[in-house]
């Protein structure tokens, strides 16, 4: 039987699945002290209560003030969520994104083996995979990273591995596919496809929807509380994981242009999208093999894509009355 940690830390706390991991820990956990650590460079401050846990304005860059949280919290796991997180972006910036995304991980994983935590849960990505060339996608399935951002994502696991073998430290690296849900804003130039057209559908004066490509490249979608699942489901795990990673995600993939006929039939609003060229370092397909996670942690996705969407919609259209 898990026995509930006494403290955890959880980095990014403000960003999206940071703050919706941080929301559902409190209420499965309610008596686990919580310290979290988040720079606001993406996340936002609406995003959680700051009240209800130890919360530190700063970034995991900041070893000093990495050493003070460990030093006064000791969290027995760490729940790394922190990054800069697009693909875009890190086509632009390779080098800032690399210092956060790559250097920022392996900092906290000197701190999370100097302060002797039990496991480290690394949010990796799909992105490590590229173009992959064999469908569902295994763990095993070579890595062809076709931006810094998956590079970024592939040097964090191999860290966290390496972690595992050389120091004993335990660690997993999560490989989420295509995140989405409630709490996804799509405001930013660099926002996931179905947060940016509901917010071209519900803010209109704000946002304007565009299409990379012709449409038919697929995503496995993977519902966020399924995310949120994962982590939690990789701290009970009663095995070490030892640095292995593993996909979670929905199991199936959807093309865009399918997408966008659910976002309009569930809506009954018509998305005005722009065309624009295919996106550089986009994938043309992704569908995750998740039978390792099922072995492994006793994961399985429990939100079909229709129910999420449908979610998410119910989300945009409440922010849309506040
Ligand atoms: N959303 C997805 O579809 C998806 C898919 C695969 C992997 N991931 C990974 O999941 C994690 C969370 O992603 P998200 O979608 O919630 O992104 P997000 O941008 O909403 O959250 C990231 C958070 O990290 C914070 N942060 C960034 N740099 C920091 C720093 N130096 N110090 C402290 N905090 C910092 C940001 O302010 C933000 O709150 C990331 O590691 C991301 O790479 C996300």
């Amino acid at each position: 039987m898990f026995k509930p940690p006494k403290t955890i830390l959880i980095t990014g706390c403000a960003g999206f699945i940071g703050s919706a991991f941080l929301k559902k820990f409190k209420e499965k956990f309610p008596e686990t002290d919580i310290a979290g650590i988040d720079d606001f460079s993406t996340g936002r401050r609406d995003a959680f209560d700051p009240a209800g846990i130890r919360f530190y304005e700063g970034s995991i860059l900041d070893g000093d003030l990495l050493d003070k949280i460990f030093a006064k919290h000791r969290p027995e796991y760490v729940f790394h969520f922190a990054a800069l997180p697009r693909v875009s972006f890190s086509v632009e910036h390779p080098y800032l994104t690399d210092r956060v995304n790559a250097g920022g991980t392996v900092l906290l994983l000197e701190k999370s083996r100097k302060f002797k935590i039990k496991k480290f849960v690394f949010s990796s990505s799909s992105a490590v995979y590229g173009r992959a060339g064999n469908f569902p996608t295994e763990e095993n399935n070579e890595l062809h990273p076709l931006s810094p951002y998956a590079a970024q994502k592939i040097s964090g696991e191999r860290y966290c591995r390496l972690f595992s073998e050389l120091y004993g430290l335990d660690t997993v690296s999560l490989r989420y596919f295509n995140v989405y849900g409630p709490g996804q804003y799509g405001d930013s130039p660099y926002s996931t496809v179905i947060a940016a057209w509901l917010e071209s559908l519900y803010f209109p004066g704000r946002k304007k929807g565009f299409i990379e490509g012709d449409g038919t490249q697929s995503r496995d979608f993977c519902f966020i509380a399924d995310v949120v699942n994962a982590n939690i489901l990789a701290m009970e795990s009663d095995k070490p994981l030892s640095g292995a990673a593993i996909n979670i995600a929905g199991g199936y993939a959807i093309s865009i242009n399918e997408v966008g006929k659910k976002i309009e039939s569930f809506t009954g609003k018509k998305l005005n999208l722009v065309n624009c060229p295919p996106r550089i370092g986009d994938a043309p397909r992704t569908v995750a093999d998740i039978s390792r996670a099922g072995a492994l942690l006793n994961y399985r996705p429990e939100t079909k894509f229709d129910d999420g969407l449908k979610q998410t919609i119910q989300w945009f259209e409440s922010r849309g009355k506040s």
